[in-house]
């Protein structure tokens, strides 16, 4: 797509991705993404925000072929999907400066080879005129590595926000039409990669709360020319209690580890407890993590293979720990067929999470009615723990 206008003087450059399906060889983009640029012309300097990703660094440069000079690019992320394509730019416009973060200067320098004459580091809060607009550097770490801040456009009320409140969205749309499929977008988004650090995002969303933003621009996805439901978003997902929810990703490989996890989800819903449950062998991992923002409790589900959990079990109870949800309790359920070590596996995967362990029920073979009532005792315990907590 050509470069749009988005107000006087500022414009939405950049890449749609339709075809992509995996980020960070690792996220599932069942909607595609999109690495926005935009660029800003004041009346003395022209600054491009961020680039994209260098497999489509041409749709760039032919967004650029008709502006003569640009002044700064300011790199707001290390991340190749975002500054992966400013080598490029500055082989086009070689006395441009790079502004970034301090921390950002040598990620750069490591990652993308830009010699350190190209950069001018600013420091949070500090300011810099284009002549009829100025531009605000803001730190805001975390969103989604250390060295991350966003920019703000005073005259216009326009908060460019690179990582910080996108959502992976394929679309032609430049505004953000429909808030139901941002709204999951973004949760999903959240869930994957800003979850680990919420409670330094806390501090970002503090730090941009008085200003009055009028349009938010991130690097991924549509912009939001009412961005406040999505700031709230964002602050529930960030600060809100667990819900009264156990998330179930469980594997079966003949049928006993199913039977008891169907009979506890049946227990839970009994004893009024919410249930998201995740075949391990067909789950979409996104989807799993979107319902970690929210869960009280995880329970994993797994046979004994090879003496410990399956390896689906253990991908699982990886992703769990590395995403640090704001889970209060967990614990496990199987069936074995001799032995093994699957509960001291598990459990020694989890140093993350600051949870009270349930008691777990294991059985071998398939169930029999005293495995069924253990696990009824189970939902009883969490749904009890649940009220407890208040959690709804
Ligand atoms: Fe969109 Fe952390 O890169």
């Amino acid at each position: 797509m050509n470069k749009r206008k988005i107000t006087e003087g500022v414009a939405l450059l950049g890449a749609v991705d339709w075809s992509r399906r995996l980020f960070d060889s690792l996220i599932p983009l069942p909607d595609g993404t999109s690495y926005n640029a935009y660029l800003v012309s004041g009346s003395e300097k022209t600054v491009l925000l961020d680039s994209v990703d260098p497999a489509m660094v041409d749709v760039l440069l032919g967004q650029l072929a008709d502006v003569p000079k640009i002044d700064y690019i300011v790199s707001h992320h290390g991340e190749q999907d975002h500054s992966g394509s400013i080598p490029h730019v500055l082989e086009k416009y070689p006395d441009a400066k790079v502004i970034c973060s301090t921390k950002a200067k040598s990620m750069l320098m490591d990652l993308l080879h830009i010699p350190e004459g190209s950069f001018q580091v600013v420091e949070d809060g500090e300011t810099l005129s284009l002549g009829d607009k100025t531009l605000t550097f803001i730190y805001t770490p975390w969103v989604h590595w250390p060295e991350t801040m966003v920019t703000w456009l005073e005259e216009d009320k326009i908060l460019f926000s690179c990582d910080f409140f996108g959502s992976h969205i394929a679309t032609t749309e430049m505004f953000v039409t429909d808030k139901c499929r941002v709204y999951e977008a973004g949760k999903r988004y959240f869930a994957e990669i800003m979850m680990p650090f919420r409670n330094i995002i806390e501090k970002d969303l503090e730090k941009i709360k008085d200003y009055d933003i009028g349009m938010i621009a991130p690097s991924h996805g549509q912009i939001y020319d009412d961005p406040k439901w999505i700031m709230d978003a964002w602050h529930d997902w960030v600060y809100a209690p667990p819900k009264n929810l156990v998330v179930l990703p469980y594997v079966s490989m003949h049928e006993s580890t199913h039977r008891m996890v169907d009979r506890l989800v049946s227990s839970l819903v009994d004893n009024n407890v919410e249930v998201e449950l995740f075949d391990l062998t067909v789950t979409d991992i996104g989807k799993l993590a979107m319902a970690l923002v929210d869960a009280a409790t995880v329970v994993v589900g797994t046979p004994t293979v090879l003496a410990g959990p399956h390896p689906l079990a253990v991908y699982a109870t990886f992703l769990a720990n590395a995403l640090r949800p704001r889970i209060k309790y967990l614990s496990i359920v199987g069936s074995y067929g001799w032995g093994g070590k699957t509960i001291e596996t598990l459990s020694a995967m989890i140093p993350n999470l600051k949870v009270e362990v349930i008691d777990p029920v294991l059985c071998k073979g398939l169930p029999t009615d005293s495995v069924y009532e253990a696990l009824d005792k189970m939902a009883a315990a969490i749904s009890e723990k649940h009220r407890e907590q208040g959690f709804t």
